[in-house]
This record gives structure tokens, sequence and C-alpha cells, in this order.
């Protein structure tokens, strides 16, 4: 897909913050077209999306797309996305999105993207935990015990003077970020989260995205641990590393929920696949017979912990969606506490990547142990996407990709998925103005009894009951809602229409082949005509001052006096300077180059490089990034390890694990 011309342009070039590679000759726009296997938080009333996969589907001036391309993103960023922004799922989902510079890609090691790691946090702070790196030879990557850390909030024993930064994070003696492909969940009233499982290298080392061949850092053995990242005191947050029970299985992509039952809640693991295809080079199962003999129990008998007791169960169900991987789930809670409803949706087996994805919404009901196929739309099924719910009766699906058709990157049409919860139904748009209570479904209560506010007469397990009397325990204990704090409603900030402002870099650039001024005349321009304003100010007032100085009889000092202006139109000349970021308005500066963007960051090794700023603004014009620090933003207490831009490969489509 990719030809040598393009890697090198991809080097070379500017890096807007959309579709961070440079963009091709009469590109006009770019989208995302597919986006897998990212990390996510919810931090009150903004979803955090990091690392993961993520292709651009170049658009040109005829109308016509090429072949999408993946940027491994290079400039480092986080994208968020508010719940305030109102947003049609057919529209240019990108424009929505907005950007948190973590001050790594490609410029250090601070922060690689990491695919198939996590985002485990509260309400106010998240860490980025496990996941696979690309392999790069210009930069070690971090070290095994400590992983990037967001504090966004703060929370606890006051800090004065706080403000949002990034730092690092040491995991402790007996965890290492060695790990991917795990399930991730976060309990924010309990100030916990935990990674579940995952896939490590042989040795439990260091492991790299699959495409190396090689074998030593290749994540392809099951991991049996579940670690617990308490956040009880901020800065002095642990993590923790227990062993798995043997009749617990590790598997990979598996998804992982916190279920509001008993004093501290229950984890409920939901699927995953042992020897799945994606953690291969190859992309095939090493072992196929036994994927299919292990896998589909992960679906049928659930595994959930006991998060006060520290307790493993597992619990035997009828039905469900049989061997699945790389869904998304939420859990939504019946107004009064009679069900817990796990919705699941998409991903596939996990071994025929050449079939098409699941499109099934799924509803694992609790403490029925119930399963109801809730939709089943068949529009586009997807794998490797993310869920999150904002509303009660709303779940978004972010990203994922359609399953692969041949050699080409297909494209999703809907980059975000919007679900009712209350009505197993899908949505063309989500508005912050319009939510309502959870109801159960109809579906499901006609299954488990009661209505669409709870009263569910279905309270224990069907047909046999709780396969462990202390697990009925843990569910005849009710959680103490009232701690689980919610930021909705958000205010809305739409209607966000004008989104295709069809503005990309201008096509001026040199190596881009267009027509068009050369780049270099507007700046040239701006100071010829600076110079020539200036001059003839200098000149008026040089004849005034002249002229004064001539009626008061002291045209000796003219010498001196004239100078000036001179020199304030040097400090002009220099601060006006169209590269300069601070001053992006005026100076319309052609292109974001490599060269732009990484002396800024090595110049003030303790701020960052990139600020939070809306995305369309950044690409609309292609001016440079701002390099300044806004109030109330992040620093970074790493130094920089490089200032140097240095070539990283980008992934070639055949190596890539989908
Ligand atoms: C989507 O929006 C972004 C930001 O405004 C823009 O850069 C991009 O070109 C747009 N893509 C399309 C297909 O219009
Ligand atoms: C989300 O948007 C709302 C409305 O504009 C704003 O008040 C809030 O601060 C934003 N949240 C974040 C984290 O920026
Ligand atoms: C969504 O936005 C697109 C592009 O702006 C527009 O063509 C379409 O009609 C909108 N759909 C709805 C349901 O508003
Ligand atoms: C690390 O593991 C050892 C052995 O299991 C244990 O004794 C020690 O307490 C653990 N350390 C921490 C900080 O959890
Ligand atoms: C968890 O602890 C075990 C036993 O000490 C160790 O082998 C393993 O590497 C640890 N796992 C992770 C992910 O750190
Ligand atoms: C595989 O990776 C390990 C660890 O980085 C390295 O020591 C070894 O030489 C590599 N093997 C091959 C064949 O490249
Ligand atoms: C790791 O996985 C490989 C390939 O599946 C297998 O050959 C090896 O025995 C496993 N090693 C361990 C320590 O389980
Ligand atoms: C695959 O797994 C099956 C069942 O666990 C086992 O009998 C067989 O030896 C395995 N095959 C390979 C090639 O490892
Ligand atoms: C959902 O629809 C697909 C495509 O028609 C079908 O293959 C699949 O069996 C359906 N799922 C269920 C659970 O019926
Ligand atoms: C979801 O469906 C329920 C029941 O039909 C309805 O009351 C509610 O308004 C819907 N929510 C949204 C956001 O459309
Ligand atoms: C949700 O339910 C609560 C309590 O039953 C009620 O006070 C509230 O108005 C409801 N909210 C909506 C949006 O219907
Ligand atoms: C966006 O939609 C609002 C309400 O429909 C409308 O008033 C406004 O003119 C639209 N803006 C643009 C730029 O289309």
């Amino acid at each position: 897909m990719f030809g040598p011309g393009l890697l090198v342009a991809v080097v070379a070039l500017a890096s807007p913050v959309f579709g961070q590679t440079a963009w091709q000759p009469n590109q006009v726009n770019t989208r995302i077209c597919q986006w897998l296997q990212f990390g996510a938080a919810v931090l009150r009333d903004t979803v955090y999306l990091n690392g993961g996969d993520l292709w651009w589907e170049p658009g040109f001036a005829d109308g016509s797309t090429g072949p999408a391309v993946t940027d491994n993103n290079r400039l480092g960023v986080i994208y968020t996305l508010n719940f305030s922004t109102p947003f049609n799922t057919t529209q240019n989902i990108s424009a929505i999105l907005g950007t948190l510079a973590t001050g790594g890609g490609d410029a250090n090691n601070r922060a690689p993207n990491y695919v198939d790691g996590a985002l485990l946090g509260n309400d106010n702070e998240f860490f980025v935990y496990g996941g696979l790196p690309q392999k790069s030879d210009a930069f070690t990557p971090p070290p095994g015990h400590s992983v990037l850390a967001y504090n966004k909030y703060q929370y606890g024993a006051p800090k004065p003077g706080f403000t949002s930064y990034f730092y690092n994070k040491d995991l402790g003696p007996n965890v290492t970020r060695y790990v991917a492909y795990g399930g991730a969940a976060s309990a924010p009233s309990e100030n916990l989260a935990w990674y579940f499982s995952g896939l490590r290298s042989p040795s439990g080392g260091e492991i790299y995205y699959p495409g190396t061949g090689n074998a030593t850092t290749t994540a392809s053995n099951v991991s049996s641990t579940l670690i617990t990242l308490d956040m009880a005191t901020q800065l002095q947050e642990t993590f923790t590393n227990d062993t798995l029970p043997q009749a617990i299985p590790g598997r990979a992509d598996p998804e992982l929920v916190w279920v509001p039952v008993g004093s501290k809640g229950i984890l409920v693991v939901l699927g995953g696949v042992v020897y799945p295809d994606f953690s291969e080079r190859s992309q095939t199962s090493a072992n196929q017979t036994a994927s299919e003999l292990q896998s589909p129990s992960f679906m049928s008998t659930i595994d959930i912990y006991d998060v006060a007791s520290r307790k493993w169960y597992t619990q035997k169900t009828t039905g469900g969606p049989g061997q699945r991987t790389r869904g998304c789930a939420v859990v939504a809670r019946a107004q009064d506490g009679s069900s817990f409803n796990i919705y699941y949706y998409g991903g596939y087996d996990g071994l025929h990547q050449d079939q098409p994805f699941s499109d099934e919404v799924w509803v694992l009901s609790l403490p029925s142990f119930t399963w109801v196929l809730l939709a089943n739309s068949t529009v586009e099924g997807r794998a490797g996407h993310k869920c999150v719910a904002p509303y009660p009766d709303q779940m978004m699906v972010i990203g994922g990709y359609p399953h692969p058709q041949g050699l080409v990157t297909s494209c999703l049409t809907e980059t975000i998925r919007v679900f009712n919860l209350s009505a197993g139904t899908w949505l063309d748009r989500y508005d912050p103005a319009i939510y309502s209570n959870y109801t159960v479904p109809s579906a499901v209560h006609e299954k488990i009894g009661g209505s669409g506010t709870g009263g569910a007469t279905a309270t224990t397990p069907s047909p046999s009951g709780f396969d462990s009397t202390e697990l009925a325990k843990v569910f005849a204990t009710p959680y103490p809602v009232t701690k689980i704090a919610t930021y909705y409603p958000y205010p809305s900030v739409g209607p966000v229409n004008n989104t295709n402002p069809n503005v990309g870099p201008t096509p001026s650039a040199p190596s881009s082949g267009g027509g068009g001024l050369p780049s270099y005349l507007p700046p040239v321009l701006g100071v010829v005509l600076g110079l020539v304003f200036f001059t003839m100010v200098a000149v008026l007032i040089l004849l005034w001052r002249r002229r004064r100085l001539l009626r008061a009889g002291t045209a000796s000092e003219v010498g001196t006096e004239y100078t000036t202006p001179s020199r304030a139109f040097i400090k002009w000349w220099l601060r006006g300077q169209p590269a300069q970021p601070a001053q992006p308005s005026e100076a319309k500066a052609p292109t974001v180059t490599s060269s732009d963007y990484t002396p800024a960051s090595s110049a003030e090794p303790d701020t960052l490089a990139v600020a939070p700023r809306p995305i369309a603004e950044m690409m609309d014009t292609g001016v440079p990034l701002p390099v300044e620090l806004p109030a109330g933003n992040q620093i970074f207490l790493l130094p920089l390890s490089e200032s140097h831009l240095p070539p990283k490969p980008p992934s070639s489509p055949c190596s890539s694990p989908r």
C-alpha cells in the first residue's frame, strides 16, 4: 500500500494533528477510517482516547478518497471527546475531537503510542497501563516499571497551586507494564481500577507491536494476573499484582466491567479468547483447535471477582454469543437495583478476521445471568472499539474496525455510533440535551420479569441457581449507589454543523508538487512590505525631526535620534517572523513542518509542544502548533532525552495486528 516515495514523504513532511502523516498532492481533507484497540477513560464530562492503531482516509479535490494511512500518533496526542458536544453519527467526527498533548510522540520516548493497552483511572486522573509500543531504533522505550500518568483534577488533601499535568509513575516492586490485550475496568466511586489477564512475552519481558517476527518480544503467552490500581490517595497510588486462581483462566481481549453489587462492587469478565489471530505476525491463530475448545466458555461460564473479599467466583449461564473477543461493554442499573444489565456489542471470534464482524448487541442481565439478544442490525459490524455511557440511557461506541477485506483497509461509515440502552435501538445522533433515566428494555424484562423501571422477578440464575452460596450473599448485599458521582446533564455547546471546512494544509508545500505560491513567499513578502512601510515611517519621522531640529538649530543630534525607529523595527521584525507560533493568526505560515515542531519542544523541555485546541483550528489553516502553555494546562516532569526527530517507519499493513 505504501510506495517508498510515500515513506520518505512521511518522514520529511508536515505533521497535521489530523492524519499526522504528510498530506498527498491534491488532498483536501481526511477522516478517521478505523481506530482499534486504543485505551479509554471517562473523567467527569470527557472521554480520553489514547493510542491504538489509528488509520486516516485521505479525501481529494475531485471527491475521491485514497487508501487509508496510519500515523502511529507521531505528535503524541491523546484525543478527547467532551460530552457537551452534540453530533450526528454520519458527520465528520474528527471535527469534534479535542487533543491533549502528552509531550511524547516522535520527539522522544516519553509516551510512545501503545496499542491494546488501557487507561485506568477515576473521575480525576488516569494511568496509561500496558500495551504494545512500536519497535523503534531511535529511542529506548520507557522502562518496564513506569507508566505515564495524568492528573487532571486534584482530590483528597488540598494541593495548593495544582494544575493538570503528566508525569511518570513508578509501578512499585511487583508490577511491570509488559502486558497487553488485557481487560480493563475502573470504579471511580471506589478509587480502584483493574487490568485483567492479557498476553505477555514468553519471558515476561519487553513486548512490541507484532510484526518484528521476534518471538522474544511478542506478547503470546497468557498472563495469569489481575493488576489492581488503588487511587485512594492522590500521588500515592499503588499497583498490586495478584495471581489468578487456577479456575480463572487467562485470555486475550476480554471485556471487564465493574458492577455496583456487594459492598465494594464486583468485576465481571466477558469473553476473550486464547490463541487469537490478532497477536500473531501471520494474523492466524497458533492453535485454532485449542482456541475453539476453551474460548466459548468465557461467555457461558462467567468469572466474577468480589472486590471487598478479593475472591473469585464462576457462574454458569445459558445461551449467549459464544466465542467472542474485541467487543465492548457497558453496565446499566435498573432504577430499583433489581437488575444490572451488561451490554456487549460487536467483536468476533478472534480466529476469522476475514469474515464479517458482529453487529449484535447482547445483554447479560444479573443476577439472573440471563442472556438476551437485544439488537442485530447487521449494518456495520465492528471490533476493537470502546463503549462509554455518557448518560444512563445511552451508549457511545467509539472507533473499531470492520473486518479486513483483501488488502484494502476498510473504513467505518460511522466513527461513533450511539445506542439507546432503554429502547434497544441505534440512534443517528448524540445531543447532550436529550437523555432519560434508564429503563429495562422490554426484550429483557420479558425474560427477567418486572417492568421498565425494575421489579425483576428472576433474582437468581436460572435454571439451577447460584453456583456458590457465597456469591449469592454478594448479590444480596446492595452497593451504596450514592457513592457514585454523576456529572450529567452536560451543557450543550452545539449544534455543530459546519464540520467540513474542506481546508487542508496549503497545497503550496514545495514537495507536494502542487502549484500556487512557493512556501517562502508569504514570509518574504511580509518582511519586504514591512520594510517598505517602516522605511517610509522612518523617513517621514526623520524629515519631520530634521525640520523641527533645523528650526531649533540643533541639527547635529539628528544622527543618533534617527536610529531609534530602526531598532524598534528590528525588534518588530524578529517578533513578527511568520514562523513564530505565538501569532499564528497573523502569520498564516504555509506548512507545519517537522522542524517547526521539534525545536519548539526541545527548546522548552518543561512545557508542551502542542496545547489542547480544537483540532479543526489546527488543521484548517496549517498554522504552526502553539508553543506557549495556556494557563491551567499540563506540565511534564521528564527531561527530554533527544531533540531531533527520528525517522520512524510507519507500520506496514501486513504486519499490523488487525
Ligand atoms: C474533518 O474535520 C477536520 C477538522 O475540521 C478536517 O481537518 C478534515 O479535513 C475533515 N474531513 C472531512 C472528510 O471533511
Ligand atoms: C466540556 O465542555 C463544557 C462546555 O463547553 C465545559 O464547560 C467543560 O469544561 C469541558 N470539559 C473539559 C474537560 O474541557
Ligand atoms: C448529519 O450530518 C450530515 C453532514 O453534515 C448531513 O448530511 C446529514 O443530513 C445529517 N444527518 C442528520 C440525521 O442530521
Ligand atoms: C511483592 O511480592 C512479594 C512476594 O509475593 C511480597 O512479599 C511483597 O509484599 C510484595 N510487595 C508489594 C509492595 O506488594
Ligand atoms: C505479577 O507478578 C508475577 C509474580 O511475581 C510476575 O511474574 C509477573 O511478571 C507480574 N505481572 C505483571 C504484569 O507485572
Ligand atoms: C529479539 O529481541 C531480543 C530482545 O530485544 C534481542 O535480544 C534478539 O537479538 C532479537 N532476536 C532477533 C532474531 O532479532
Ligand atoms: C509461550 O507461548 C509459546 C507459544 O505459544 C509456547 O511455546 C511457550 O511454551 C509458552 N511459554 C510459557 C512459559 O508458557
Ligand atoms: C493445540 O491444542 C490442542 C488442545 O489443547 C493440543 O492437543 C494440540 O497439541 C495443540 N497443537 C499445537 C500445534 O500446539
Ligand atoms: C445476526 O445477524 C447475522 C447476519 O444476518 C447472522 O449471521 C447472525 O447469526 C445473527 N445473530 C444472531 C444471534 O442471530
Ligand atoms: C431512548 O428510548 C426511550 C424509550 O423509548 C426514550 O424514552 C428515550 O427518550 C430515548 N433516549 C434517547 C436519547 O433517545
Ligand atoms: C429520573 O428519575 C428520578 C427519580 O425517579 C426523577 O427524579 C428524575 O426526574 C428522572 N429524570 C429524568 C430525566 O427523567
Ligand atoms: C447550524 O445549525 C443551527 C441550528 O440548526 C443554525 O441556526 C445555524 O445557522 C447552523 N450553522 C451553520 C454554519 O450551518
